[in-house]
């Protein structure tokens, strides 16, 4: 039995009075977030209510999930805090670093060779701490927690933006960087500003071609990419518990996809049935039994307006199919609407590749809907005029359907089945192009679309929306096909209409796998050797960063003027740079080169003001140049830097490159904490237009430090090439514990200080 029933149990029995002093303390009726967050306090009691959208709270999560790519580093980090196990059941999971290019069992052939001393040192280091371990081709992270792990009611943190996955089995589940899962697996305090909190009330129902990945492509429509920040997102009311267990789940993944701290539905029959079906029945027996626990009191359904932070409702009778994109996830257009903007914009109309699965959208459901609309392509005798490939979630998954015959459907389209595993998600795709340059389109039933995201080409226009509009765009192979209304030309010259989808939510003989790819860690891992090869350029054991030196800091450089959007993939970008997610120093020559200098419009070309002549370099090299030099430096960037994943890589580099602050309009939350935990100082204009002040010759005094205090701004001091100088204040978000971070050098410092009785 992979999940942990004992701890389960451990957290239901305390829930109704800690929930009980919660409503004390708060005084009013709770949501259901409130509810998990309140039963999840460090410590255990509720002692007093926390405001939401302001307080910073301890928090006990009852689990970590970590991915290979961002395992690695974690991984790296928790051996270094000097504990023997984890605290808490905690898992890793291969499915970041397969390359998709001929198909599965060829793919992850030639991973499971080139990643071996990755492997290795993640199924070693597993053993020795108690860490469950799910190999290569097992599955993608989210959808094997979801079938294994996650539980109505818990509270989870992972190493991925998509661990809100969870939310569709009613989980608290939040994407982390690897410093907090090290905290957690140390037995810490995991630390969160207490979140606004979201209603969206679904009322109606599914139909037709509408499915759930619509109702979070319209939300990401309304809420935009940044709408979600700082908040969880509840869903609640009929049309939610209409929904199958695995779409409320694709739902909540792409809450990410609006910067939402995670999103949760309230537990009912479909999650319950769900966890039977998936051999929980235990779990679905314990829940049950706190149903009243697992939703929000009955006077906030009553009234939602009265107890969200913001409200939303969504029809779901009225709801369109929608496809999102491009290069946004949060360009909304109903299908209704989508062609008249492709002729508008001049994107490209013909569709080369559509890809459907993903951790997002690859369940028993997904698959037999998209399965639906491939038969007709088959049976109508339609010349399916795209590349097509399917990513299946995971091993249970994959089995299962290829036991039901749903993957040779696909075949018989022409479709490609990739490994279990993230591939062309996250830029593992070797695609097939005459041109990697050429402006295309594709569509997939993915969550994110950024340049460049699934291919590297800038000139890929990537679309998101359901799995079954996918499949029917690919059949299409054309942009402006709408499937409710058009009509297709068979192989003889027929008009013929593709029916509407439908799909079933589990399947009817049950999941089956025969491996399904874990590993249970030894019960004494004491003797058990982590295996880090000294050679390595994909693996290093860390050097702690320096503690700050006590003063303010002067003269820094500017790195780098980032303008627009500056995402974690455009700070560390990731396809080939994946693999040195074990090495900090190797990857950190992916630093920035994604980012547009506001000085000359370009991607990786900034002044190196220490070099005479010809001073323009590449980001990282410039970087290296100062730090040999001894000189600090400082990135300014827009709004909402750093939205996108949770990686800490984006953090660690330029905390290992020498860049001593990141200052910028606003930044996105979970990159926000990231530079706190690596000692960085995450900084924001108080006044926006500030960021014009800054030129390119510029140095910068970051005064105040002596006294950095929580909600006590600081001031920097632009000194420009002319001689001129500004004073300007920057805010922060520190409080009295993430300073402390700042000032030992990183949170891990003071870890590892508080276990030696240094601190
Ligand atoms: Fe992997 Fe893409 Fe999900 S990278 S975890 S399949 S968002």
């Amino acid at each position: 039995m992979a999940f942990d029933l004992e701890m389960i149990k451990a957290v239901y029995d305390g829930m109704g009075s800690r929930i009980e002093a919660a409503r004390t303390a708060v005084g009013r009726p709770l949501t259901l977030t409130e509810k998990i967050l309140y039963a999840h306090l460090y410590g255990g009691s509720v002692s007093q209510a926390y405001e939401r959208g302001v307080s910073y709270v301890d928090f006990a999560p009852d689990r970590v999930a970590m991915q290979d790519a961002t395992a690695q580093m974690a991984l790296l980090q928790f051996m270094q805090a000097g504990k023997p196990q984890v605290a808490v059941p905690s898992t890793v999971h291969c499915d970041h670093l397969i390359q998709a290019k001929e198909g599965a069992d060829e793919d992850l052939a030639i991973a499971n060779s080139e990643n071996r001393e990755v492997y290795d040192f993640l199924a070693s280091v597993s053993n020795k701490y108690g860490i469950g371990f799910w190999k290569p081709g097992a599955g993608i992270i989210h959808q094997v927690v979801l079938e294994n792990y996650a539980f109505p009611g818990g509270m989870m943190i992972g190493t991925d933006s998509h661990t809100p996955n969870a939310g569709g089995l009613g989980m608290i589940a939040i994407g982390v960087g690897g410093a907090d899962a090290v905290d957690v697996m140390a037995g810490m305090a995991w630390e969160l500003k207490f979140p606004k909190v979201i209603g969206v009330k679904l009322t109606g129902k599914l139909s037709g071609w509408t499915a759930p990945k619509d109702v979070i492509l319209k939300v990401a429509g309304i809420l935009t990419v940044k709408g979600g920040t700082g908040a969880i997102v509840e869903y609640f009311g009929e049309g939610a518990e209409s929904m199958s267990c695995t779409g409320k789940a694709t739902i909540c993944n792409m809450g990410a996809e609006i910067g939402a701290t995670t999103s949760v539905f309230s537990y009912d029959d479909k999650m319950s049935d769900y966890l039977r079906g998936t051999e929980r029945a235990e779990v679905a027996a314990m829940a049950d039994g706190v149903r009243q626990h697992l939703r929000a009191d009955e006077e906030v359904y009553a009234n939602p307006a009265a107890f969200y932070d913001q409200l939303i409702e969504i029809n779901l009778s009225e709801l369109e199919p929608h496809v999102n994109g491009p290069f946004t996830p949060d360009a909304a257009w109903p299908i209704s609407q989508f062609a008249s903007a492709v002729r508008e914009h001049g994107w490209p109309e013909k569709l080369e590749v559509g890809l459907i699965g993903s951790c997002t959208n690859s369940s028993y459901e997904d698959i037999t809907r998209a399965a639906s609309v491939a038969e007709q392509a088959v049976q109508k005798g339609l010349t399916v005029s795209a590349e097509f490939t399917v990513t299946p979630g995971s091993e249970l998954v994959r089995y299962t359907v290829e036991r039901d015959g749903l993957l040779d459907t696909f075949a018989q389209m022409g479709g490609v089945v990739l490994a279990n595993a993230c591939g062309p998600c996250i830029g593992q795709w070797a695609r097939h192009t005459d041109d990697p340059k050429r402006r295309n389109s594709i569509i997939t039933s993915f969550n994110r679309n950024f340049a460049k995201r699934n291919d590297g080409n800038p000139n890929t226009h990537a679309f998101v929306a359901s799995p079954e509009i996918v499949t029917a765009f690919a059949i299409a192979g054309d942009l402006t096909f709408n499937p409710l209304v058009d009509t297709l030309t068979t192989k003889d010259g027929q008009q013929v209409k593709l029916d509407e989808p439908h799909g079933l939510e589990m399947p009817p003989q049950g999941y089956a796998v025969e491996d399904a790819g874990f590993q249970a860690p030894a019960a004494d891992g004491t003797g058990v050797q982590v295996i880090v090869d000294p050679t390595s350029d994909r693996l290093e054991l860390l050097d702690p960063f320096k503690p700050w030196e006590g003063t303010d800091l002067k003269g820094l450089r500017l790195l780098i003027k980032a303008q627009g959007k500056c995402t974690t993939d455009h700070i560390s970008m990731a396809g080939p740079w994946l693999k040195y997610r074990g090495h900090l120093d190797n990857i950190s020559n992916n630093m920035l080169i994604g980012a547009i200098n506001a000085f000359n419009g370009e991607a990786n070309s900034v002044k190196d003001g220490m070099t005479q002549g010809t001073p323009y370099s590449a980001v990282p090299q410039v970087a290296r140049n100062y730090k040999a030099q001894g000189i600090g430096s400082i990135v300014v960037g827009d709004e909402n830097y750093g939205e996108g994943s949770s990686r800490e890589h984006a953090a660690m580099e330029p905390r290992h490159l020498g860049v001593r602050a990141i200052l910028v309009k606003s930044f996105a939350r979970i990159h926000e904490t990231n530079l706190k935990k690596q000692g960085m100082l995450a900084l924001t204009f108080a006044n926006k237009a500030d960021y014009d002040l800054i030129e390119e010759d510029d140095t910068f005094d970051i005064l105040g430090l002596t006294e950095f205090a929580p909600g006590k701004p600081l001031q920097i001091r632009l000194h420009h090439a002319d001689g001129d100088t500004d004073l300007i204040t920057v805010n922060h978000t520190y409080n009295q514990g993430q300073i402390e971070w700042f000032k030992a050098g990183s949170a891990l410092n003071l870890i590892r200080l508080k276990e030696s009785g240094e601190a």
